[in-house]
């Protein structure tokens, strides 16, 4: 049987992880799949349909209803979603349900890049390498403004600070798969890092694993 390769990804919200999964799935030509978008398609769906983000019955069946090959980054991509996501992400019967079809995607040969919260802890715990990719709440406030008024909008600094550290404690504090590294993974922090320096760091890494399998 023919290894399929996984590498997984977690950090919280704006710390620069998707970029570097996008960066090392086109390097290692590997899948991605970024989980938040999942959990995205579930409060999508229970907003489009007017329900209450609580009605976890409602949710479960969101996200039995998710197609990973139909998520669709530009309606997910809405910061409110981001928001209501990190509430329907507290249920363990959503979690099971999303995490069942994250897997059997990283199952899928040659393997995948995966990026999310809970990807090295719970999604995939053999994963060949796991990256935990975190930056300070200010830097990470900071890249989120530039990003807003890079395409023309306007926002207030600690409006944007005050609910990246409100996401990261929802993320964080939760009972059912909390944010938190793995105990074997790889720490990159990229507050004074560009995701240039991210991406090569993170390639060293991945590199020295696959050289050191190679002599094995
Ligand atoms: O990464 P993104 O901001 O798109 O994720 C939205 C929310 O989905 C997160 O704040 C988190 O609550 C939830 N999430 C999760 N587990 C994942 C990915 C995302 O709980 N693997």
């Amino acid at each position: 049987m023919t290894h399929v390769f996984t590498i997984a990804i977690d950090g919280p919200a704006g710390a620069g992880k998707g970029t570097l999964a996008r960066r090392l799935a086109d390097h290692y030509r590997l899948n991605l799949l970024d989980t938040g978008l999942t959990y995205r398609a579930v409060a999508h769906a229970l907003i489009q349909h007017a329900l209450p983000l609580d009605n976890v019955s409602a949710a479960e069946t969101a996200a039995r209803q998710v197609d990973l090959a139909r998520l669709d980054r530009a309606v997910l991509s809405a910061h409110a979603i981001g928001e209501a996501a990190s509430k329907v992400a507290v249920f363990p019967t959503v979690r099971r349900i999303l995490v069942e079809k994250q897997r059997d995607f990283a199952k899928t040969p040659p393997g995948a890049v995966l990026d999310g919260r809970d990807i090295g802890t719970v999604v995939c715990p053999d994963a060949d390498i796991k990256l935990y990719v975190t930056a300070s709440a200010e830097v990470r406030a900071r890249r989120r403004l530039a990003e807003i008024e890079s395409i023309g909008g306007t926002a207030n600094f600690a409006e944007i600070l005050a609910d990246i550290v409100h996401r990261d404690e929802r993320d964080m504090g939760r009972a059912d798969s909390p944010l938190k590294p793995a105990a074997d993974a790889h720490l990159l922090d990229t507050s004074e890092m560009a995701i240039e320096a991210a991406f090569l760091a993170a390639r060293a890494v991945i590199d020295d694993v696959l050289a050191k399998r190679d002599k094995a």
